[in-house]
């Protein structure tokens, strides 16, 4: 059991504070989750990337709010002493109020979230206020967000002009004054980041974003080579490659039960000599 004290908002914007940089990553089930808190990861984010890295989508849009309250479900089975964060998925959050707020009541009474992210800028700012008004903390994400990718026309680096950069320093003041605790940027350019964080009070937790954010956040299955068989990043590091590992293990395994080399004798189950000889006739 983790004894680490409990990660809190407040907390977080004291670490920012003291230049004490956030750890994040995303995990999507039991094991995964409790592997990122054995490693002593600070916060965890059942991201909508489930859609890509774990359900075979090609993009975040197909994954449903149901998904995201099953997988949180799991994921803090696994990590009860992390503090946890649901993706919103795709359009859960541009209806009515009533219909958001029901939606963000999911992820924490069934999902048992701690916080939920949205992605978006100043045009949601009334709806981060109104969850975060109803005692639920938010976290923000700007630059490339996944859910507009064919407004935005593909993955691209965002707030490379001075009117892109003018308009997301807007989008991340908008909701830090909404009240969202920390905001995720996704592929800004270093420079902007640094910016962006030098003038907010709140966290900025980066992607692809350079060092000057104050956290960084990677998909699991990024940082791990799990799986994954998409073409390299510039912005990703792998730290390990889970799926040579696993790939080679299915093999060896297969390799051995075709030759019969497995089970072997020391993971076979015996029978008492005398139940063989009677099975066999041999009534003494
Ligand atoms: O869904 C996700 O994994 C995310 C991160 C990339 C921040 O939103």
């Amino acid at each position: 059991m983790d004894q680490r004290k409990a990660l809190t908002t407040a907390r977080m914007r004291r670490m920012k504070q003291d230049g004490e940089k956030i750890t994040m990553v995303t995990a999507y089930d039991y094991p995964s989750a409790k592997l990122a808190e054995e490693a002593g990861i600070d916060v965890i984010l059942v991201g909508d990337s489930l859609g890509n890295v774990v359900l075979g989508y090609d993009s975040t849009l197909p994954v449903t709010l149901d998904d995201i309250v099953y997988h949180t479900r799991s994921v803090v089975r696994g990590a009860a002493s992390t503090f946890i964060v649901a993706d919103m998925p795709f359009l859960t959050y541009h209806g009515s109020l009533d219909h958001t707020l029901a939606g963000v009541a999911r992820l924490m009474q069934e999902g048992h979230a701690k916080a939920v992210k949205l992605e978006g800028g100043a045009e949601i700012a009334s709806t981060v206020q109104a969850i975060t008004q109803a005692g639920v903390p938010v976290i923000g994400h700007i630059g490339l967000t996944p859910q507009s990718v064919h407004q935005l026309g593909g993955y691209r680096i965002q707030g490379k002009s001075s009117e892109q950069a003018k308009k997301l320093l807007e989008d991340a003041k908008a909701l830090e004054k909404a009240g969202a605790f920390a905001i995720v940027l996704e592929l800004v350019t270093e420079e902007l980041a640094a910016w962006i964080s030098r003038e907010l009070s709140i966290p900025t937790i980066g992607i692809g974003s350079g060092v000057s954010c104050d956290g960084q956040v990677l998909v699991f299955h990024d940082l791990l080579e799990y799986g994954s068989t998409s073409a390299p990043r510039k912005f990703v590091k792998a730290y390990a490659q889970i799926g040579e590992t696993i790939r080679n293990g299915l093999a060896a395994y297969a390799n051995e039960v075709r030759s019969g080399q497995f089970p072997g004798p020391e993971h076979s189950f015996h029978m008492d000599h005398d139940v063989i000889q009677y099975l066999n006739g041999d009534k003494e």
